[in-house]
């Protein structure tokens, strides 16, 4: 059995399918901060079965040490975590709390159980502002932008120490870069009850209607057309990401790093262009200052995984795209609409919308 921390989340629920896909069984922990049970029914009714959950904390031991008690569990990846930069900024503590603490309380309840196999939803942030693209393994870390970033670092750097200390570790670090898209029936996607910072969610909101404008944040990089430059890869190959992986660790010693990205860059204007020529819908732009902490471009050599684990990106940025669209349609055609603040501005009356669909996520 493997354990899936997060696995209610965005991510998380993906790679669980693909686990069930593999045949393999889950168990699920997760607090549900960010996420609902309704990405229970949506993995059992996409996996065919379901996977078993267990609320909890993960920077709770007592409930970590239950777990494993309770369940087989042969090996873990961990996507649990808080995953929002500017909100990381104004809450430091409770981003190390959840993404340090959570981590080491994990690792530790893991020795205690005898169980030595780790996943880590780790991010290209902890490359920070690298000047060369595209970026590699080797690429030095140590100056991500934010609290966010640093707590995946520093997340790094405990599984880095504890497999250097005993031998029966086998950890895989896998670097995210921009995950993206929907799962390709348009029933299972992103669904945060927490505010969104990422592109995707408000163009999505500019597309539906609930949202005037999506503010580009910088038109001046030193890139082709002055926008950001991201790797954005779907949701659905990265999951399969962490299936190679698993596969390449068990049995394995040490720690492995692993990029997990397309390897091929687009600007926030091509994104738009890409989504309006897909899906049909004009997205109206507002150009704003650069957003802090921002950097001009990145982008993924997937090299390494595409040599030790045989993964490669499969799906286009259309791709991407309509499935995303997807899924927004779906959960508007639910009448569930995800009503959120914005960490910048507020153009749709929050409170009517909330009081109107009386919750904030599926
Ligand atoms: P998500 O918020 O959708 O999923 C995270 C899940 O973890 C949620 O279900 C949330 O309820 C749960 N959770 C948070 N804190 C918890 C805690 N203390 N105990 C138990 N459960 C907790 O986010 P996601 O996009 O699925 O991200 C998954 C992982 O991938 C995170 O660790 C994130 O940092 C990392 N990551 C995400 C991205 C991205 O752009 N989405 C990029 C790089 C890395
Ligand atoms: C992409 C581009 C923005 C919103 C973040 C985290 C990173 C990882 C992925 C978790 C940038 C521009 C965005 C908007 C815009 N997360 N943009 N208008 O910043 O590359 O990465 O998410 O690990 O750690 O930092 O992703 O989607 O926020 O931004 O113009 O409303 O879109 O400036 O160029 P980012 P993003």
């Amino acid at each position: 059995m493997i354990l899936v921390t997060g696995g209610t989340g965005y991510i998380g629920a993906q790679v669980v399918l693909q686990l069930l896909a593999h045949g393999q069984t889950v168990v699920i922990f997760d607090n549900l901060c960010n996420s609902s049970r309704a990405s229970l029914e949506r993995i059992a009714r996409l996996g065919g079965r379901r996977a078993r959950f267990v609320l909890g904390d993960v920077r709770n031991r007592a409930q970590l040490d239950a777990l494993f008690a309770d369940f087989p569990i042969a090996a873990v990846i961990h996507c649990a975590g808080l995953k929002a930069v500017g909100e990381s900024v104004r809450e430091p503590l409770r981003y190390y709390d959840s993404n340090v603490g959570g981590s080491i309380a994990l690792c530790q309840a893991m020795a205690a159980a005898g169980v030595f196999t780790l996943i880590f939803s780790s991010s290209a942030t902890v490359y920070g502002d690298c000047a060369t693209m595209p970026i590699d393994e080797t690429c030095a870390t140590g100056l991500p932008t934010n609290p966010y970033g640093f707590s995946k670092l520093m997340a790094e750097n405990v599984m880095l120490s504890l497999a250097a200390s005993d031998a029966r570790w086998s950890v895989g670090l896998l670097r995210y870069f921009n995950p993206i898209g929907a799962h390709e029936s348009g029933e299972l996607g992103e669904a945060p009850a927490q505010v969104p910072n990422n592109l995707l969610p408000y163009l999505l909101q500019v597309a539906s209607g609930r949202r005037d404008v999506l503010q580009v944040f910088g038109n001046d990089y030193a890139t082709p057309d002055g926008t950001g430059v991201r790797d954005y890869v779907h949701v659905m190959d990265l999951a399969e990401g962490h299936w190679r992986a698993l596969q390449a660790l068990l049995g394995g010693s040490g720690v492995r790093v692993w990029n997990l990205g397309t390897g091929r860059g687009y600007s926030v204007l091509q994104v738009v262009d890409a989504f309006t020529r897909t899906c049909g819908v004009p997205i109206a732009l507002a150009f704003e200052p650069r957003r802090a902490g921002d950097v001009a471009q990145c982008w993924a050599n997937p090299g390494k995984a595409r040599r030790e684990l045989g993964w490669q990106a499969r799906r286009s940025l259309d791709d991407m795209l309509r499935d995303a669209w997807r899924w927004e349609c779906r959960l508007a055609a639910e009448h569930r609409p995800i009503v959120y603040t914005t960490e910048t501005s507020t153009t749709i009356p929050v409170a009517a919308a909330q009081a109107a669909s009386g919750h904030a996520a599926v």
